[in-house]
């Protein structure tokens, strides 16, 4: 059974009305779609992901209320397309729960664990795009050491390029944990090669520049008074999302329902330890005035 994080706080932040019309805009597994869904009456919920995977394997979790969900492929800077297409011009609600699924991030054949045996791929719409394998044996060291230390916040970022570049062509997922764990010592609980997996994964799936156009589009696509819920699990994702937000409020647009970054409840976090750390942050969108 899928445990979506912080599911109580994000639907007492969405405030689902049973008529309104909702984005999940990262359906992953469908968790939180279909707890949107479960409170609707007359009102739908529209998924979507980048990953026509995972949207197949939310349409299955959420079958009970397929009748309020509608599903659909597109991945953030999409957004606004996807929704025209659905004939869709005013949300009431959108939440992002950002970052990698457990499917994803647990099945070998993604590339995204670097504790199974995969191919290196990374990719959360496997039908476009470079490849993290492509990735880690075409870039120069230079730009492969900004990239580690830039998304992946990795400070030892020049000595494991380093090593990848001499160990080229780089196989899979575990020889690339390999060469990592080779080139620096581990230190604290973490794998040596986690901040390395992080950084690839986001250059790979232009995370940064996915969630700014996500950040973008949002606002002008949900209703006033409707909402807006993110849930990031890395401090710089974070930062984005309240730096938009911020400035949201500041511009008028906005108010913030979250003037503090809101976490996980200690019970949650014993239940399920992926949840430690996410962090949500909300706001509800006002009149556009002028
Ligand atoms: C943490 S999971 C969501 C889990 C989901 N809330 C649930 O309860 O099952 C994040 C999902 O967002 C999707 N995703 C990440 N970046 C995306 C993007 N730029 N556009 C669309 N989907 C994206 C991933 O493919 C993944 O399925």
């Amino acid at each position: 059974m899928h445990t979506p994080v912080m599911l109580n706080e994000a639907l007492e932040y969405l405030a689902v009305r049973p008529d309104g019309i909702y984005a999940d805009a990262t359906a992953g597994l469908g968790g939180h779609t279909a707890a949107i869904a479960q409170r609707l009456t007359t009102g739908q919920v529209i998924a979507l992901d980048c990953d026509g995977e995972s949207l197949e394997l939310a349409r299955g979790a959420t079958q009970a209320w397929a009748e309020r969900i509608r599903y659909h492929q597109a991945k953030f800077s999409e957004l606004r397309t996807a929704l025209a297409s659905l004939g869709i011009e005013k949300l009431d609600g959108l939440v992002a729960d950002l970052g990698v699924s457990r499917y994803q991030l647990t099945e070998p054949e993604r590339g995204f664990s670097l504790t199974a045996t995969g191919p290196l791929d990374m990719r959360m719409d496997r039908s476009q795009g470079m490849t993290a394998a492509g990735m880690a044996n075409t870039t120069s060291e230079r730009e492969l050491a900004d990239l580690l230390y830039y998304l992946g916040e990795e400070r030892r970022a020049r000595r494991i390029a380093r090593a990848i570049i001499r160990a080229r062509p780089i196989r899979d997922t575990l020889h690339l944990a390999r060469v990592v764990e080779l080139a620096v010592p581990r230190t604290g609980r973490l794998h040596p090669a986690t901040q390395t997996f992080m950084a690839l994964r986001r250059a790979v799936n232009r995370e940064t520049e996915e969630l700014d156009a996500l950040l973008v589009a949002a606002p002008d696509l949900v209703a006033e008074g409707g909402r807006i819920v993110a849930i990031t699990f890395m401090s710089l994702e974070d930062r984005q999302v309240k730096v938009a937000f911020r400035e949201l409020a500041r511009q008028g647009r906005a108010r913030l329902l979250t003037k503090h970054v809101v976490r996980p409840g200690e019970q949650e976090v014993a239940i399920n330890p992926a949840s430690r750390s996410a962090k949500l942050r909300a706001l509800e969108m006002k009149g556009q005035r002028g």
